[in-house]
């Protein structure tokens, strides 16, 4: 019976990491393509990059958001503020290169994205 509840927490524990992680929304070309009026010359790459970076340090002291649920501009004004915060702590250190990368990525598979869905 122990065995049983320690394992349904481990399933439980190991569903929401799983779920929190798979929601976030993966870039392809078509994406990088979309955005080129906006991001002269991005590509898939930055925005895997911006992915990654995005996972790694934005995860901790609350769950990874979802891109499509912020506005551009509260965005635009929330990444370098988090990351000026995350700087002041002085466990990481995020360059302004990656700050823009992790804003890109958010932008371009959240408010971006919906607005060429339409
Ligand atoms: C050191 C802890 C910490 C880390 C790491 C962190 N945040 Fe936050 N974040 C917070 C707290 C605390 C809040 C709650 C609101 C506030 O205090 O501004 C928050 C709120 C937010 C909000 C919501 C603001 C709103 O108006 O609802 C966004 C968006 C956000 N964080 C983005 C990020 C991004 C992007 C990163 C990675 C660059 C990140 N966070 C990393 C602590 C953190």
């Amino acid at each position: 019976m122990k065995f049983v509840s320690v394992f349904s927490v481990l399933v439980v524990a190991l569903l929401l990491m799983g779920f929190s992680m798979a929601g976030l929304p993966k870039p392809t070309e078509q994406h990088a393509k979309q955005v080129q009026q906006q991001f002269p010359g991005i590509t898939v790459q930055q925005l895997n990059q911006g992915m990654e970076l995005y996972k790694t340090h934005c995860k901790g002291c609350h769950f990874v958001k979802n891109p499509t649920r912020y506005s551009e501009a509260v965005w635009k004004q929330q990444v370098p503020a988090m990351v000026s915060r995350i700087n002041k702590k002085g466990k990481k250190y995020i360059s302004p290169e990656q700050s823009s990368l992790i804003l890109n990525y958010v932008l371009v598979m959240g408010p971006y994205a919906k607005l060429s869905a339409n």
